[in-house]
């Protein structure tokens, strides 16, 4: 099947990634490429609503099975609606945060098994896979830090999942790590705490090395 490339943007609350794919997005573009940008939760209309019931900080009675689904329903209807069509007809598609997320976050962070995560991103997701992941690695005092920043500028309706514990962050960093380094052929890892231009740099340097 010809299709365009799928570039996933992976990293703990904080870590730049958002900026980094509209930077590269608005360069891609200035070189005449075709370029959707997406993120999950959310991406599509249906998914934004998935979004808004994942990251009420209100909704403290959700069940991890129930966030689990809930993930992986925002993600079908954003594969279905915005990425497959986008990639068929050639485009490329940046998506900020993919399974990879939920594997680490759900997985490591919730202690929900990987194989029912890959189980449900095989019926979510079609069989999709990113060619390829830039993960932006920052340590958790940063995270932190910078995590309180937005949430005192932003209205507090979406830290439910920052509110989680040390603990928690710490194993989402580790988890994102080893997923790194069981396939590095795909993941592109970046020290997030070389400042944006350097960031973007250092993105646009491994893309090109892989393209
Ligand atoms: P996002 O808005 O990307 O947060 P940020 O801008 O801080 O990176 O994602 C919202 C939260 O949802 C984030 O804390 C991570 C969490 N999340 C999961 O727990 N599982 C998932 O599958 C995804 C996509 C996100």
């Amino acid at each position: 099947m010809t299709r365009g490339r799928f570039i996933t943007f992976e990293g703990m609350d904080g870590c730049g990634k958002t900026t980094q794919l509209r930077i590269l997005a608005a360069n891609l573009r200035a070189r005449g490429l075709s370029v959707t940008e997406t993120v999950e939760p959310g991406g599509t209309e249906i998914g934004q609503q998935i979004r808004r019931i994942l990251l009420d900080p209100a909704h403290t009675a959700i069940h991890a099975r129930t966030e689990l689904l809930l993930y992986f329903a925002s993600r079908a209807q954003n594969v279905h609606q915005v990425i497959l069509p986008a990639l068929h007809s050639g485009g490329l598609v940046l998506c900020d945060r993919f399974t990879d997320s939920t594997l680490v976050y759900q997985g490591c962070g919730r202690g929900l098994d990987s194989a029912t995560v890959l189980q449900l991103d095989a019926i979510a997701c079609e069989g999709l896979r990113p060619d390829t992941t830039v993960l932006i690695d920052i340590d958790l005092e940063t995270s932190l830090a910078r995590a309180r920043r937005r949430n005192e500028r932003t209205d507090l309706s979406e830290s439910r999942i920052d509110d989680e514990s040390s603990h928690f962050h710490e194993n989402v960093r580790a988890g994102y790590l080893a997923l790194a380094a069981q396939e590095p052929e795909r993941f592109i890892l970046v020290d997030g705490r070389a400042g944006i231009a350097e960031v973007t740099h250092r993105i646009a340097e491994a893309l090109q090395n892989r393209v």
